[in-house]
């Protein structure tokens, strides 16, 4: 494996797509029409785009080719079993339905295989995932291990804790559970992966209680790659052979294939179980569309086809992987504390650690993401107190996420070292006027996922008490 300073970009590019850069004047004049949401400012005034790693990806010439493939008929598409080929071979699972993507699996897994307030354990719930179960009545559970919230590096802070996962089947009673997911990579705690050996163990405890065992694999891919690196055992195998090994222990799996599908809309669930595919694929055609295209074209379905196969190929991993760790490294060495290590798909910047002077109810990342935008034209997302706070509707009071993050997404593909250099840079000039940089507080916001839509402003500081 290389481990120079820059990895090395494993392709060359043959498409170009032009970004401008606004002026710093324009910057700032864009971010308070926004209303401090980075949400609604337009792409094309972004320079550098690291909201997201879905959806963004930039397709290979094989991909484009077989987009020409395409059989758009309706029913029993060529696409569609090309499609479904490459799913069996990938997760070993019988039967595949397609869906346009990730949160169509979930809605349709939950509706078909929970029954109200049945709890639902998880690694950690991505917000679409927790959302769709509590939409049909369940109960979502999050068992991250214990290192996840440690500020030590170590590998796997993914894993789930299996000892609060069996205590957990032990109290409730395995009926009151409608299946055990297990997210890989787990995005929401930083996009670190889950180990064979955590994997196998949950496994194992769902067998001995006879309870469903599903993934949410939408990173699976780079799951797999940190398995190889840092696994004792497993060093000297394949990434298909790692990733065949990790469907081996799960009933069934669902999919954003707009993260390592490396497409740009697609996703699935795959399983064993005849009777449930059935239902799956009734459901399927009343939400979206007939069992043999989901909701998505046929050119897709072939896109699909050749990215969820080149995406395992071991020297795009390495340099996926370490492109995002070389991201992380530079940010770091900007002065910006960062979690570690460095997750598959995005650096997660410890805001409220960088900005020790603007309280969690002063949305430290909202202050951070800002910056970024007006030094240099980034787009970053908070995950933090706008995010996951909330007030507590009895005594007004605030209550703060775990932890004030900013996220940077890394697309795959799209954008080179030199562009990861230049947020860097950026970030450098930040933390040289970081006691400068103000806190925030909500001028209008929505009942649900409000960070989407809502209206910031800089806090006004308070004014002196004359008094003391
Ligand atoms: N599961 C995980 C682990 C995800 O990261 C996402 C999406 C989904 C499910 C939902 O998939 O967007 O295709 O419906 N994550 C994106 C992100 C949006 O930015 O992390 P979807």
């Amino acid at each position: 494996m290389r481990r120079q300073e820059q990895p090395t970009e494993p392709y060359r590019i043959k498409s170009v797509e032009p970004i401008r850069l606004l002026s710093r004047p324009e910057r700032e004049e864009k971010i308070v029409a926004a209303n401090y949401n980075i949400f609604k400012i337009d792409a094309e005034d972004i320079y550098i785009d690291l909201l997201t790693d879905s959806g963004t990806a930039a397709m290979s010439n094989r991909q484009w080719a077989a987009l020409m493939m395409g059989d758009e008929s309706y029913a029993g598409a060529r696409s569609f079993r090309r499609f479904e080929k490459t799913v069996r071979e990938i997760t070993g699972k019988k039967w595949v339905v397609p869906c346009h993507q990730g949160r169509v699996a979930e809605n349709l897994v939950f509706s078909t295989l929970l029954e109200k307030g049945q709890f639902v354990p998880n690694n950690t719930h991505f917000d679409t995932t927790r959302g769709n179960c509590l939409h049909k009545g369940g109960v979502p559970i999050d068992l991250p291990c214990r290192e996840s919230e440690s500020n030590e590096p170590a590998p796997f802070k993914g894993n789930m804790n299996t000892e609060k996962l069996a205590a957990f089947i032990e109290e409730k009673g395995a009926n009151q559970i409608a299946m055990v997911i297990v997210t890989v990579t787990n995005n929401s705690a930083g996009g670190q992966a889950v180990s064979m050996a955590n994997i196998r163990e949950v496994s194992e405890i769902c067998r001995g209680h006879h309870l469903l065992f599903y993934f949410d694999c939408a990173r699976f891919a780079e799951n797999a790659y940190f398995i190889k690196r840092d696994e004792p055992g497993y060093s000297g195998k394949s990434i298909e052979e790692i990733v065949a090994e990790m469907f081996s222990y799960v009933d069934g799996a669902m999919m954003s294939a707009k993260k390592d599908g490396l497409a740009n809309i697609g996703g699935f669930v795959a399983l064993n179980d005849e009777d449930v595919y059935r239902r799956l694929a009734e459901l399927l055609i009343l939400i979206e569309g007939f069992p043999t295209y989901g909701g998505l074209a046929g050119r897709d379905l072939d896109v699909l086809a050749v990215g969820l196969q080149e995406v395992m190929d071991f020297d795009y991993l390495d340099f996926r992987i370490e492109q995002v760790a070389y991201l992380g490294r530079r940010i770091k060495e900007a002065g910006m504390p960062i979690v570690e290590p460095t997750g598959g798909h995005a650096v997660f910047i410890d805001a409220g650690r960088l900005l020790e002077h603007i309280p969690p109810e002063q949305f430290p990342g909202v202050g951070l993401v800002t910056e970024f935008y007006v030094e240099g034209g980034i787009r970053a997302v908070e995950i933090g107190s706008l995010m996951f706070g909330s007030t507590d509707p009895e005594s007004g009071k605030f209550i703060p996420a775990p932890r004030e993050l900013v996220r940077m997404a890394v697309p795959r593909r799209v954008y080179t070292n030199s562009h990861l250099d230049y947020i860097a840079e950026a970030a450098s000039r930040i933390v040289a006027r970081k006691d400068d940089i103000k806190g925030y507080e909500i001028a209008r916001e929505s009942e649900f996922l409000r960070h989407f839509t809502c209206d910031m402003r800089i806090r006004q500081s308070e004014p002196v008490n004359m008094d003391s």
